[in-house]
C-alpha cells in the first residue's frame, strides 16, 4: 500500500479550455471548500502551464504527455527539463486515448517514464484491464518503484462509452496489478469518476486516488469529488 498520506485527485482536462477558461477554472476552484486529505492536481494543455504555474502557485500541476527526447534538435517536442522548470510534479503517460490515437506503445511509455523520472517528475502510468500485464512488462524496476499507476478500464472512460465495472472487479484487478507491479505501488482509478461515485473509490484503502476527465472540466463539480 502507498505511503503517500493524501489521495491524489487529478483533473485531466485533455484537449479542452482556452487560457482564459483555464484561469477562470483556477480562480473558481480555489474559492471552493477543498479537502486537506486530497492532493488536487491539475493537468492543463501544455500552452497554459506557464501562466497557471505563475499565477496560481498553490495548484499542483501535471502534464498529459512528455517527450521521449531531452534538449536538442527535436522540432515540436516538449522535453522534461522545460516542464521541471515550471514545477510540474506529475506526467500522465500512456493514456488510452494516446495509445489509441497516437499509437503509443508500451515501450514508448516506458521510455517517457524514464525521462520523466530523470526530470524529477513522477510518471502516472495508465493501464487497462485487459492489457496491463503486457503494459507493465516493459517497465524496469526503477520506473515501477517510482511511478504512480492509473488503472483505467477503457470501456469505463466517458469518451469510450463510460461503462463502469462493479467495484469488486475494480478491486480484484487493482490487487492483481499490485501483484505484478509491486505491493507498495500507488494505484489510482479512472473512468467516469464524478461526485456521485467518487467516494466509493476514494474511501477504499486499496485506491490511492482518482484520475478524472469529464467531471474535472467544471471547477465546482471537481471540488465536490
Ligand atoms: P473520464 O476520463 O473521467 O471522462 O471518464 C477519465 C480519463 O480519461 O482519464
Amino acid at each position: 500500500m502507498t505511503t503517500h498520506a493524501r489521495k491524489r485527485v487529478l483533473a485531466n482536462w485533455k484537449a479542452n479550455k482556452t487560457l482564459s477558461q483555464a484561469r477562470q477554472w483556477a480562480e473558481k476552484f480555489l474559492q471552493q471548500e477543498l479537502r486537506d486529505d486530497y492532493e488536487y492536481v491539475v493537468c492543463p494543455p501544455f500552452p497554459h502551464l506557464s501562466a497557471i504555474a505563475t499565477e496560481f502557485p498553490q495548484l499542483t500541476l501535471a502534464v498529459q504527455d512528455l517527450s521521449t527526447f531531452e534538449a536538442g534538435p527535436y522540432t515540436g517536442e516538449v522535453p522534461g527539463y522545460v516542464l521541471q522548470d515550471l514545477q510540474v510534479r506529475y506526467a500522465i503517460l500512456g493514456h488510452s486515448e494516446r495509445r489509441k490515437y497516437q499509437h503509443e506503445t508500451s515501450a514508448l511509455v516506458a521510455a517517457k517514464a524514464e525521462i520523466a523520472l530523470s526530470a524529477g517528475i513522477t510518471p502516472v502510468i495508465c493501464v487497462d484491464r485487459e492489457e496491463f500485464e503486457n503494459q507493465l512488462d516493459q517497465l524496469d524496476a526503477k520506473v515501477r518503484n517510482n511511478s504512480v499507476f492509473a488503472y483505467e478500464p477503457v470501456h469505463a472512460i466517458s469518451s469510450f462509452g463510460g461503462h463502469e465495472d462493479p467495484l469488486e472487479i475494480t478491486l480484484e484487478t487493482i490487487d492483481h496489478l499490485r501483484r505484478v507491479a509491486g505491493s507498495h505501488v500507488p494505484v489510482l482509478y479512472g473512468g467516469s469518476v464524478d461526485p456521485d461515485n467518487s467516494l466509493m473509490y476514494l474511501q477504499r484503502s486499496e485506491i490511492d486516488g482518482v484520475l478524472v476527465g469529464k467531471a474535472s472540466l467544471d471547477a465546482e463539480v471537481f471540488a465536490r469529488l
